[in-house]
């Protein structure tokens, strides 16, 4: 019942990300897609800022040629994501709004969004990168949050259910892997959620990693804490980074041992949960990753070359599996 997941690379917002769309123009890169894949993660082409250029409009094009792909393909489609800090259009963040048509914009688009893709979408992280690494709410920088106050966060999730009551609702963010403040922060909220009711389903670690840091050890138990708040779990986002060693500025051999004992010790932690059934990784190949354009002197992040040759990683979540 497990699935195995890939972002779908597209409409990145960074200035040197601008390669033509794979999604259309790679018909490699579209082969793999469909061959390795049982689930489908829109990397951007599900945000505001790609599905509302104004505030009149929603630009649906991209979003549903990925779904109606997936569909096509027999793959799950993960939706990403509803209320967020970063990648809002300019209207939104800049506009000169009320409390009041602020929460009617945010109601008005999940129950569009959402709605649209009832009972095709099996996860939904409604709400994304909502709390800060010391644990705190990130108030100052999320519209919503700060506008709105953070019951905000409970309506998004109340909202996504009434339009798709079939789908999963997920807490998702970055640098909760293992158990730290940030976690914490997270198990206490969901915590709360569901006393109060509230619909929410799940709870997601990116898990963009680096090797520059240890793996974090405690993944495993992480998660099982909170499979044992009856929650499901998830890993969204993966990948593994490098500052390359080797000849030529290139991942020298051990560096690349050691990203697949990462990625084979992220899929044995999610095997090894439960609740913990859709696994994905952002991007697999590092012609289209993410990673060298957002942090300095790294890449190499995903499980195939540029060039579409498979890593040790690669090899390793297949042994895993
Ligand atoms: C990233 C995309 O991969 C890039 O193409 C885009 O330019 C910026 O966003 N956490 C998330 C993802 O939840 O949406 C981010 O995706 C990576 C970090």
């Amino acid at each position: 019942g497990m699935v195995i997941g890939t972002a779908v690379a597209g409409g990145g917002h960074h200035e040197d990300q601008d390669y033509p769309d794979p999604f259309t123009h790679d018909r490699r890169y579209l082969r793999h897609m469909s061959q390795q894949f049982s689930s489908l993660s829109p990397e951007n082409q599900m945000k505001w800022e790609f599905l509302r250029p104004d505030q009149d409009t929603y630009d649906f094009a991209a979003a549903d040629a990925i779904v109606e792909y997936a569909e096509a393909n027999g793959q799950v489609v993960r939706g990403h994501t509803l209320l967020w800090h970063s990648q809002n259009p300019d209207w939104l963040e800049e506009g000169d709004f009320s409390r009041e048509e602020l929460r009617t914009l945010l109601r008005e688009h999940i129950t569009t969004v959402v709605g649209r893709y009832s009972g095709r979408i099996d996860q939904w992280d409604v709400a994304n990168e909502i709390f800060q690494e010391d644990g705190e709410l990130r108030t100052e920088e999320n519209i919503w949050i700060r506008e709105l106050g953070p019951g905000i966060i409970a309506d998004a999730f109340r909202w996504a259910h009434e339009a798709d009551p079939s789908a999963e609702l997920f807490l998702n963010d970055y640098n909760v892997d293992g158990v730290n403040p940030k976690s914490d922060a997270y198990y206490a909220f969901a915590q709360d959620l569901l006393e109060q009711g509230v619909p929410l389903h799940g709870f997601s670690t990116q898990a963009h990693l680096s090797l520059q840091y240890a793996f974090p050890g405690d993944l495993e138990d992480n998660l099982r804490r909170f499979d044992e708040l009856g929650l499901n779990t998830a890993i969204t986002e993966l990948d593994v980074r490098m500052a390359p060693d080797g000849r030529h500025g290139r991942p020298s051999r051990e560096q690349l041992a050691q990203q697949a004992d990462y990625y084979r010790q992220a899929l044995e932690a999610c095997l090894n949960v439960e609740g913990c059934r859709s696994f994905t990784i952002w991007g697999f190949t590092d012609k289209y990753s993410w990673v060298p354009h957002f942090f300095e002197d790294e890449g190499y992040a995903t499980v195939m070359t540029d060039r579409f040759q498979r890593k040790p990683a690669f090899y390793a979540l297949l042994r895993t599996l």
